[in-house]
């Protein structure tokens, strides 16, 4: 990669506007690369002519028990039913078919602990495991289309038990370990699952973090019973067991059949929920099939990350989110990769842990996230420079815009300026990555690049026209995709009215981009009441729920802000309670505030960082007796207050609760 110009700018957005610089393959990169430039044309002609070809093709790459009728059913859109008529299981390629093939004795999983422990699997230990919890889960009820909630740190266990449940048909619904007990309620209420599986405790920044107890926590808030609490035993925690519903995890495996047939699924039942923010206070559970998902994932996962026999896999996010299901778990193995994953904190004990795991395994494909590159720029490269980062072959980026300088500094430093870094978009309901450089691409520090293949993406306004290069509009996508989320559990109507009704026959992102010249998209933020919090989306109304049920709090706007670490932190304006507002002295303004933001880490869990608090007597409101939040903003950030003509100044609207 040649570096063609100086740096032009601060890390800002405003930087984003005028970066110029300009990365190149290197010859190297493109020689050794399974898809050369002249490949790459071809393939965007081809989806260009017929995607419904490109997919097909995509498709084909994978075992089906039965072939599909018709590549895509738009007869009851947005209900898109990809590869319709099809029989299919994940798990039959994700594990299945590699037990036949060279790959039955290739290490499947390594996973390192935060203390230091490891355990490694190969496709045919991982096969067996995966037999034997599907056969423990079958013995204790749950069939074809039940829930199963996995409550667990990035664990073994996790993978096994999400591939377990996917094996028999059972939906499963991974909770982020670090959401609080009252996070996990609400998704049990909406999941109702027969089964949750969860773990004693786990090591996480030299802590040993309870996890069952807060199982128990949730359970007691919601009116779903479920039939069984399975616990993996991590550490040497105590933990209440009821005799009747709570199971550990060694006891149901233990003596179960190494084989289990593996559920033959129609393509368009679903797989798993994953529970995402939008601009509601309550997440969403977003859907996906089988059979799309597949697909989607596994084209992307071999073609963006120009898949090798050799490699060993590390994307860094926690099993928990959309990218660990499709990037750490379901993409490598359907693609027969070799994927690590870690337990704890990446600086634990120091900042140079990440390094150390890169050189001790030999890791080539490292896949992660802006926040966590700003926080090891922070340390400076000496750490990288104590380790041999010589495996690395290539970078990737999700989750949040990168600004030019991180994007400098972890292709200089960390991929020596020889490793590709690619910035790839895309979204808990979009399934795959969408629009992303490939290894061979030309490079802009910041920029997402192109759409890939068979993805039609574009930027408009509120009218839905394309908007000129270089102004800033909604992204949306215009042609269905195959791992695209199929709907919101149990709210077909909120998944039509969140996604498709804005633009009709538009998938909605709620983004903002623009283009430029060469068409390469540079994301702006999010176009809707959503805050970015080390790429992890809460939405303000659920922050606003949060504050809402402190007994202290009248009412409270929250909006996000910029952090230069997590990208955006929220800011929250709180209005106290008129009789508890006499007790309140100045004094105790900052016992106030912390009780608060105490209060939100506990009803949301640990990623729900609120930056600042700032006590009000009012806040603004338009004459619908609406919050103007972008008043707020605009104050926070010193912006543009924009069209203040519905502002209501009565202070009538202010004392409406
Ligand atoms: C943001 C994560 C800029 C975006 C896979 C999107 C990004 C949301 C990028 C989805 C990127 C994701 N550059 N912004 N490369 N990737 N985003 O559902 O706002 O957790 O809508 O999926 O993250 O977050 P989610």
């Amino acid at each position: 990669m040649t570096d063609n110009t100086q740096p032009t700018s601060n890390g800002t957005i405003e930087s984003l506007l005028t970066e110029q610089r300009v990365f190149r393959p290197l010859p190297r990169v493109i020689a050794d690369s399974a898809v050369n430039p002249a490949d790459l044309k071809h393939a965007h002609h081809k989806a260009n002519v017929n995607s419904l070809a490109y997919w097909e093709d995509a498709a084909e790459r994978l075992q089906w028990y039965r072939r599909w009728d018709t590549v895509l059913n738009e007869t009851d859109a947005p209900f898109y039913k990809w590869f319709y008529g099809a029989r299919c299981n994940i798990v039959h390629n994700a594990l299945d078919r590699h037990i036949t093939s060279p790959n039955r004795n290739k290490l499947a999983l390594i996973w390192e602990g935060e203390p230091g422990d490891t355990r490694r699997l190969t496709y045919f230990e991982l096969y067996r495991e995966v037999n034997k919890c599907a056969n423990a889960l079958r013995e204790l009820g749950v069939t074809r289309g039940d829930r199963v909630v996995i409550y667990l740190p990035s664990l073994p266990e996790t993978v096994i038990s999400m591939l377990a449940a996917a094996k028999i048909g059972a939906i499963h619904s991974v909770v982020f370990a670090g959401f609080s007990a009252n996070a996990l309620a609400e998704r049990i209420e909406d999941a109702k699952p027969k089964i949750i599986i969860t773990v004693d405790a786990f090591y996480r920044n030299g802590r040993i973090l309870s996890l069952k107890p807060l199982v128990d926590e949730a359970l007691k808030q919601v009116e779903h019973s479920v039939d069984h609490t399975i616990v993996v035993h991590r550490t040497h925690v105590t933990v209440d067991m009821d005799t009747e519903k709570d199971l550990w995890w060694h006891d149901i495996m233990r003596g179960k059949s190494y084989e289990a047939i593996t559920e033959t699924m129609d393509a368009t039942d679903p797989l798993f929920m994953l529970y995402t923010s939008g601009t509601t206070d309550k997440p969403k559970g977003v859907v996906h099939s089988h059979g799309g998902y597949m697909v989607g994932v596994h084209h992307t996962f071999t073609q963006v990350f120009d898949n090798n026999a050799t490699d060993i896999f590390w994307c860094t996010a926690d099993v928990g989110w959309i990218t660990g299901h499709s990037y750490v778990v379901y993409g490598p193995l359907m693609a027969g990769t070799t994927t690590f994953i870690y337990e704890g904190h990446q600086l634990y004990p120091e900042a140079g842990r990440l390094w150390s795991v890169v050189e001790r395994w030999g890791i080539s494909v490292l896949y992660t996230v802006p926040t966590l590159i700003r926080m090891l720029m922070r340390f400076g490269e000496k750490y990288a420079l104590r380790h041999d980062l010589s495996t690395l072959r290539l970078l990737g980026t999700v989750g949040e815009p990168i600004s030019p300088e991180a994007w400098v500094w972890f292709h200089k430093h960390i991929g020596k300026g020889k490793c590709p870094l690619l910035d790839t978009w895309w979204q808990t309901e979009t399934g795959m990555i969408m629009i992303s450089p490939y290894p061979i691409s030309i490079l802009k520090p910041g920029s997402v690049a192109r759409p890939l293949p068979g993805i039609d993406v574009d930027i408009i306004d509120d009218d839905g026209n394309t908007v000129p290069t270089g102004k800033g509009g909604y992204l949306v996508i215009k042609k269905p995709w195959p791992a695209m989320i199929t709907t919101l559990f149990n709210d077909d109507e909120a998944y039509k009215d969140i996604y498709w009704s804005r633009f009709p026959g538009c998938y909605c992102s709620g983004d903002i981009a623009r283009k430029d010249e060469d068409g390469y998209i540079w994301l702006q933020g999010r176009a809707d009441d959503v805050i970015l919090i080390s790429g992890h989306r809460i939405g303000t109304a659920e922050f606003e729920a949060a504050f809402a049920t402190h007994p202290l709090v009248a009412e409270c706007a929250v909006i996000g802000i910029p952090d230069t670490i997590r990208g955006e932190v929220a800011k929250a304006f709180v209005v106290l309670k008129e009789d508890t507002d006499t007790l309140y002295l100045m004094d105790e303004e900052e016992e106030t505030e912390q009780q608060l933001i105490d209060h939100v880490r506990a009803e949301l869990g640990s990623i729900a960082v609120v930056g600042s608090i700032e006590i009000r007597d009012t806040l603004p409101r338009n004459r619908s007796g609406k919050i103007m939040r972008r008043l707020l903003r605009a104050e926070a950030t010193g912006g543009d207050r924009g069209d203040t003509s519905t502002l209501e100044e009565d202070p009538f609207w202010a004392t409406i609760k």
